[in-house]
């Protein structure tokens, strides 16, 4: 059967089982995107429009981070299995995901071993569905405590023992929170290959690595999982050797304009960035102005809101011509601060969070 046909027919299916107006939309939707090809739009409904939309990166700017080399899918092949301590293990093939009732989040992503000021966060807006749906039809059994996200991709290198593959697991509290994902849109668009095609998970507000992309396997487990990534990377290191797993954002920020050794000619500079927190809102934004003086409040353009990166700006007015250094931290709702200089004992190379700082030449 073509795909045409199997569209026509799961929509059939579908209009045989739902009423009402919100039944009727989205077979009208379902029904141009069999004839047309169009990707069905995600319908906003009252949890879809919970977070408003904040500044996307493109897909194309958005940064890569992979451990082994993206594996080639096709989505008429691909399925995703749903396993473990489940009563009714399910199997989904790409129409059938579509076909789910979605939802649409604007999600900041960083990566845990960003460093200020670096390239590895971004913001999409994301389409799939929430994986509780999912865990929900499969029957979580009693005593489930983990969830087990399995990549396609495997490979070695890195000291990484052969054949390994990425996967990540997350507490089942997490996994069952309406913010954590199966994506399959990024911006409108079905995922990039680079960024997951055909499925990734989206763990809100965590650092990226638990996001695993290439999804082929939900596995539900009542024990801690072993996996490589899972014991050996993302973890924290203290000098006495004590090791925690790296999960929520902590507080970031950035500048986005000026950029390092911009030179400015005017007095007058209207600075820029955005600001983040992971699972909390960010609570205030400051600039300071050559490492020594104040910290000053920087404006939040739009309320905060978790999950999503906040666009912030600060009108400099700048004395006289010179070299300047610019740092800029943020502060989450809970009052935890960017930390002026790096904890000494961390042993590790993530959750790089002191404040960003750019050097820049005024001329006037
Ligand atoms: N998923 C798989 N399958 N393989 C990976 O190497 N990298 C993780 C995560 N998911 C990874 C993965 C890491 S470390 C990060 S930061 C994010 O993907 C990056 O997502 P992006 O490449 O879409 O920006």
């Amino acid at each position: 059967m073509d795909r045409i046909a199997l569209y026509w027919r799961r929509t059939a299916r579908w209009q045989r089982t739902r009423r009402g107006n919100e039944g009727r939309r989205r077979e009208f939707l379902l029904g141009a995107f069999a004839l047309g090809g169009l990707t069905p739009r995600s319908l906003l409904s009252a949890s879809e429009a919970r977070r408003p939309v904040s500044d996307a990166t493109q897909n194309a700017d958005f940064f890569v981070r992979n451990h082994f080399a993206t594996p080639k899918i096709s989505d008429e092949t691909w399925t995703l299995d749903v396993t473990g301590i489940v009563t009714k293990p399910v199997r989904l093939s790409y129409p059938d995901l579509l076909l789910m009732p979605s939802v649409r989040q604007a999600v900041t992503l960083e990566c845990a071993g960003n460093p200020p000021g670096g390239t590895l966060a971004g913001t999409s807006v994301w389409s799939g569905v929430p994986l509780a749906g999912l865990l929900k039809q499969a029957g979580v059994r009693e005593g489930a405590s983990t969830v087990v996200l399995h990549g396609a991709d495997s490979g070695d290198g890195e000291g990484i023992p052969p054949g390994t593959h990425f996967a990540r697991a997350i507490p089942i509290e997490k996994a069952m929170d309406p913010s954590t994902l199966l994506a399959y849109e990024m911006n409108g668009d079905p995922l990039p290959a680079a960024h997951g095609f055909p499925l990734r998970a989206l763990v809100s507000g965590w650092y990226g690595m638990d996001s695993v992309k290439w999804l082929t396997r939900i596995e539900v487990l009542n024990q801690p999982f072993a996996g490589y990534f899972q014991q050996e990377r993302y973890v924290s290191v203290r000098g006495n050797g004590g090791r925690q797993p790296i999960t929520r954002m902590q507080v970031g920020s950035k500048m986005v304009r000026p950029s390092e050794g911009e030179e400015i000619r005017a007095d007058t500079y209207r600075v820029e960035g955005l600001a983040w927190a992971g699972e909390r809102k960010v609570a205030k934004v400051q600039v300071r102005v050559n490492g020594s003086g104040d910290w000053q409040p920087a404006n939040l353009r739009a309320s905060p809101a978790a999950m999503v990166w906040t666009p912030w700006s600060y009108d400099w007015h700048i004395p006289r011509s010179g070299q300047y250094t610019l740092d800029v931290r943020a502060t989450d709702e809970d009052g935890n601060t960017q930390p002026d200089a790096r904890d000494p004992d961390r042993k590790d190379a993530y959750q790089l969070n002191t404040p960003h700082r750019v050097r820049i030449n005024v001329r006037f």
